[in-house]
């Protein structure tokens, strides 16, 4: 995008100023609260008493799997569903009982919602238009939103003479036109290839900085959470996990299931000794969090950096695969009893690390999550939550 405005410095919002101030932002974003939405389709449980709140000015990433709730809580916001109990408040205001059209909510689908027989100018404008704004001042409002997205030559190209691309690029402009307070962004990247997805993560990201309004983007891919979000909220099954900033989301999960969900996880056997430790691998290890009841088997929830491997004969593991990264080499490991692990290890002390070679494995002592054995038959290890993230 060429032509971003300079990050202004007006805070409309006093609480977005507190929240902003600190990071030096604009801010005149809505904060924006879910409070114990509830929404079934029938025997689906969509929403399942979801509490939320997005902050004034912060990009707040939904994250979860397919199917867990992200779509019905933006259009629940949005005003195109209504929950069957709950609320949703904007500014402290309950606005569950106000019509769609009249909320100022923008929002951005997957799929290019854009109308195929208007141009990019009059599909910017289109909003506008509908609320009786003079021709002049609409296209003005778009020419200067186009620009905004990165493309002041494209009013007159339709929507088929686009790239996927810039048709999100015109999509972002036309969601703003009518100068929302809440910005919804529904997998906006997810049917764009891989590049131009990089590129438009750092816009958007840019552009919603620059203006201070508050956006929920909602993602499937941990990636796109992490790398773009203020915070990231994780979903399961209609009900939020946990949310937090993403350092702290990777670094301290809350439950198993964002352990497993976000970032690759080791998922290897171990032994509660009863006095707040677990043994795995041969090392023994603090606990972090719940510890299940007495001294049994668990499974010991462990990071592939929080494992160091080192070349040694005498060593009880053998490597499997070594995959060279970049700065990183990731170690396949086969331990004894037939249990799997990956090391990550800068790529640096990796260079001995050959198919085949005997290793010490080391686990860095820090504190980890156990979690009860997962019974096999019960849960294939293929459909494991973790599993389909590092594939
Ligand atoms: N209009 C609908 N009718 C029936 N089931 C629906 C409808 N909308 C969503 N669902 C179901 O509700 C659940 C949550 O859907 P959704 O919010 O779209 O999930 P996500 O966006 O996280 O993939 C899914 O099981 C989905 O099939
Ligand atoms: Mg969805």
């Amino acid at each position: 995008m060429s032509a971003l405005p300079a990050p202004s410095t007006t805070a409309g919002h006093p609480e977005a100023a507190r929240t902003a101030a600190s990071e030096g932002r604009a801010a005149t974003g809505a904060r924006v609260e879910f409070r114990s939405l509830r929404r079934a389709f029938g025997p689906t449980v969509a929403l399942d008493g979801l509490d939320l709140t997005a902050e004034p000015g912060e990009l707040l990433a939904l994250l979860g799997p397919s199917g867990c709730g992200k779509t019905t809580a933006l259009r629940v916001l949005a005003g195109f569903e209504q929950p069957d109990s709950g609320e949703v408040l904007v500014d402290g205001e309950d606005i569950t009982p106000v019509p769609a059209n009249r909320r100022d909510a923008g929002m951005v689908f997957q799929s290019y919602s854009l109308f195929p027989h208007l141009n990019a100018r009059d599909n910017v404008a289109f909003g506008p238009r509908m609320r009786g704004v003079s021709t002049a001042e609409r296209h003005a409002t778009a020419g200067e939103l186009l620009e905004l997205v990165g493309l002041p030559d494209h009013g007159s190209r339709f929507p088929h003479q686009m790239s996927g691309g810039q048709q999100q690029r015109v999509a972002l402009a036309r969601a703003l036109a009518l100068r929302p307070r809440v910005l919804l962004l529904d997998e906006p990247l997810s049917a764009l290839d891989a590049k131009v997805r990089l590129t438009l993560r750092e816009e958007i990201r840019r552009l919603q900085l620059s203006l201070g309004i508050t956006t929920i983007f909602v993602t499937h891919d941990q990636e796109e959470a992490l790398s773009m979000a203020d915070r990231v909220a994780v979903l399961n099954a209609g009900r939020l996990e946990q949310c937090a900033p993403p350092a702290e989301l990777y670094e301290r999960p809350a439950t198993p299931f964002v352990a497993e969900f976000v970032g690759t996880m080791n998922r290897l056997p171990g032994r509660l000794t009863g006095d707040g430790s677990v043994q795995v691998a041969g090392a023994s290890l603090p606990v972090d969090g719940d510890i299940p009841a007495g001294r049994g088997a668990v499974d010991v929830l462990i990071r592939p950096e929080s494992i160091g491997v080192t070349a040694d004969p005498e060593g009880i593991a053998t490597v499997v695969s070594a995959s060279f990264l970049g700065s990183v080499t990731r170690v396949l490991l086969d331990l004894p009893d037939g249990v799997a692990a990956k090391a990550d290890l800068p790529s640096r002390d990796a260079t001995e690390l050959a198919p085949g070679v005997r290793v010490r494995v080391t686990p860095v002592r820090r504190p980890v999550l156990v979690v009860p054995v997962r019974e096999t038959t019960a849960a294939p290890e293929a459909a494991a939550p973790g599993d389909k993230v590092d594939a």
